[in-house]
């Protein structure tokens, strides 16, 4: 990352499929969260009708306090700063294993999810006892991450269970919300306002902008440019990845390529890469909003280093000379295709599995 200016590490932690961090006051969260019965095999696209396992268990995977602090040391040499995501209301399933108690309706199993694709159970936000929970998460996490930001989520939180929740639904009446998008927002605001009281600054995915949760919160956009366009002009600061150029989990779409992707036919080629412009339809004062741009390696289909270098470059070569370019210089992609060549040839040598360039 150091050697491309790459001067943040967003640590998605948690998931439904996992829960990667070792909390003191809440062993569970790791007993239960960090380990799945099996994992969804290539080509998975999340819909039931698709699902096959591969029967394997996986697990218990997390990281300590001391291996994150290794980490940070490890950054901070580096002038990387560390950015931890801790999701909710979304994609909280393998939370909801080891505290079902969180969940909107009784009776979920103690297992994470295997399936890829978006889950409908979700964090009770009508639960008082929930919420003061996640307080307490947010601060351990805070005190082993000295960094500024703290990524709460946000992204993909079906709201089908708040509807049926009397819970919920007694929180949006007593708050007088418009509806479950007003109440994620509600949860967004709280967060925001209860990390910001401990000098942090909460980030949130682009769908936190549905409920209107406040400027105060950075907004990740990560679906179209047009979310980063709209956070920017509503006046939150923004972090600007895009599915179509920024999503690395995507094949490259070289041949022969031998590793496992949950969209095998999707494409994110290296001029997709390098065309990514975080400013795009922004005026100048949407432009100075923009804190930083991000690419994404969604691990659910990375399953050791050679994989992971494999479909991290020379992508993420593109990524960096994208977003570390003044915005009005020329771009060609053909002479980045040769200095990329030399630069792929430096990492093969140095055994950092590199994929070729198309
Ligand atoms: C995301 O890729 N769901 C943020
Ligand atoms: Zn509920």
């Amino acid at each position: 990352m150091a050697d491309y200016k790459l001067n943040v590490f967003h640590w998605h932690l948690t998931d439904d499929q996992g829960w990667r961090l070792d909390l003191r006051r809440f062993p569970e969260l790791v007993k239960y969260g960090s380990v799945r019965s099996e994992s969804a095999v290539h080509g998975c696209t999340g819909k039931p009708r698709d699902y096959r396992g591969n029967g394997q268990p996986y697990g218990p995977y997390f990281y300590t306090a001391a291996d994150v602090r290794e980490i940070l040391d490890y950054a901070k040499a580096r002038f990387v700063t560390v950015v931890p995501e801790i999701e909710i209301p979304g994609h909280v399933r393998a939370l909801l294993a080891a505290h079902p108690e969180f969940a909107c309706r009784e009776g979920l199993s103690r297992e994470p999810r295997t399936m890829n694709g978006v889950e409908d159970e979700v964090l009770c936000a009508g639960n008082d006892e929930a919420i003061r929970f996640m307080e307490q998460v947010y601060d351990e996490v805070c005190a082993i991450f000295p960094g500024t930001y703290v990524h709460i989520g946000g992204d993909e939180c079906p709201k089908r269970r708040w509807r049926e929740c009397l819970k919920c639904q007694a929180r949006i009446r007593s708050l007088g919300l418009r509806d479950e998008d007003a109440l994620q927002a509600w949860v967004t605001r709280h967060f925001t306002e209860y990390l910001s009281k401990k000098g942090r600054r909460a980030i949130g995915w682009d769908e936190v902008l549905a409920g209107d949760p406040g400027p105060e919160t950075v907004v990740h956009s990560w679906r179209k440019q047009k979310y980063a366009v709209a956070a920017a002009e509503k006046g939150h600061d923004v972090v600007v990845s895009a599915l179509m150029s920024t999503y690395f989990s995507v094949p490259q779409g070289v041949k022969d390529d031998p590793f496992t992707y949950m969209s095998p036919k999707r494409r994110c080629s290296l001029a997709m890469a390098y065309a990514f412009n975080p400013f795009e339809g922004m005026t100048d004062v949407a432009k100075g909003r923009v804190l930083g741009a991000e690419c994404c390696l969604w691990s659910e289909c990375v399953w050791n280093e050679y994989d992971l270098a494999f479909k991290l470059w020379p992508r993420a070569f593109a990524f960096a000379e994208a977003v570390w370019s003044a915005p009005a210089s020329p771009r060609d992609f053909a002479d980045f295709e040769r200095r990329a060549a030399i630069e792929r040839r430096r990492l093969i040598s140095r055994v950092v599995n590199c994929a070729p360039l198309r």
